[in-house]
């Protein structure tokens, strides 16, 4: 059977920066707060003329670079986000069409900071069943377009950029050795952009009035979860294939929170030189930031040939799950 192995990989960031001085100067807030809660340091931020494709393509062209692929060798594209250009068409298609995959599927997925791990499994399974051969996958946001700046409880968190993996069948011992994935739509309301959907329209006065295009968070909930649900995603992995956390060369988590990672990096037994961190620069940039991650561990050489790698994300819905990979 086909296995899938990651053979690019590409991230584009915005180029402005927002640090917590600046936030300072937005909501009542300190840099000491922010920090010493979050670890985040600072953010990217898109300004005017810049939109969720247009990172998405820069990361997708870097990663189809390294791969070493033309965008007409691609056969899928999949792209998570909760910050599409457009309700519809799928930010997929105008990917496609921008960087000219002219014979790929091309759809978008909804599952917020787990949207580049679902797409990674759908991927997976497309190419272990043989249907595909040549994928990319993209996590991408402009979370700043649906985060209320006047909000100290979340306007802190988020930032926007875009992360993009090439990933091609391969018969050899490397690639995805597993992905799982999980929901629990009980707490959808949890964490969750209330209007500019069918149920408050951006068109209804209320959406504007009650200011229900932004995102909505119990923090502390969210925290609990998350902690407790990437544990769980990572034994799956773990378990799966036999291994332990002793076997992990580099953990990735999705940067979401500096004490979720520090507290599901001990619950697994990681040293900190094992668990890669760039949330200090990024923020949380929901599905773009496992795939930049991993970009930046790629390009910084901290992925060698044989290592195990373990990716782990949870998000809004409740979604969560792993992708265990050897490199
Ligand atoms: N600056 C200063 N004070 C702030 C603040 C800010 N930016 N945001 C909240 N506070 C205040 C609160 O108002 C509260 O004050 P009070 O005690 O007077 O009511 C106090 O700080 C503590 O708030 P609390 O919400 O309990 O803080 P916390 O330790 O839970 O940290 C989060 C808040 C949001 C950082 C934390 O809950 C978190 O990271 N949750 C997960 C969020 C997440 O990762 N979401 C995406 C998941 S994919």
């Amino acid at each position: 059977m086909p296995r899938a192995r990651i053979t690019g990989t590409g991230s584009a960031l915005p180029g402005k920066i927002v640090t917590n001085a600046d936030l300072e100067r937005m909501v009542e807030t300190s840099d000491e707060w922010i920090t010493t809660r979050t670890g985040i340091k600072e953010r990217r931020i898109a300004v005017e003329g810049e939109f969720t494709s247009t990172f998405a393509v820069q990361a997708a062209r870097r990663a189809l670079e390294m791969a070493g692929i033309g965008p007409d060798e691609l056969d899928l594209i999949i792209l998570g986000t909760v910050t599409p250009d457009f309700p519809f068409p799928a930010t997929a298609c105008i990917i496609q069409h921008e960087i000219g995959a002219h014979n790929a599927a091309a759809f978008d997925l909804s599952a917020a900071c787990s949207g580049f791990l679902y797409g990674l499994s759908i991927a997976d399974n497309y190419i272990r069943g043989g249907l595909k051969k040549k994928a990319l996958v993209i996590g991408a946001e402009v979370l700043s377009r649906i985060v209320d700046w006047s909000d100290r409880n979340t306007c802190i968190l988020f930032g926007d950029g875009s992360g993009a993996a090439v990933l091609e069948a391969t018969e050899g011992d490397s690639g995805i050795l597993s992905t799982h994935i999980f929901s629990n739509g009980s707490f959808w309301e949890t964490l969750y952009q209330p209007g500019c959907g069918s149920r408050n329209p951006g068109s209804c006065g209320r959406t504007i009035d009650e200011r229900l295009f932004y995102i909505r968070m119990e923090g502390n909930d969210v925290f609990k979860h998350a902690v407790r649900a990437m544990e769980e995603a990572a034994f799956a992995a773990l378990n799966a294939n036999d291994l332990s956390a002793s076997d992990i060369s580099l953990f990735i988590p999705h940067q979401a929170n500096r004490r979720i990672i520090d507290a599901t990096g001990k619950r697994l037994g990681l040293g900190e030189d094992r668990v890669f961190v760039n949330l200090h620069h990024y923020g949380n940039t929901s599905s773009a930031s496992i795939p930049i991650a991993l970009d930046e561990a790629n390009r910084a050489g901290r992925l060698k040939a044989g290592d195990i790698a373990l990716l782990d994300a949870f998000g809004g819905g409740f979604t969560w799950g792993s992708a265990l990979l050897r490199w």
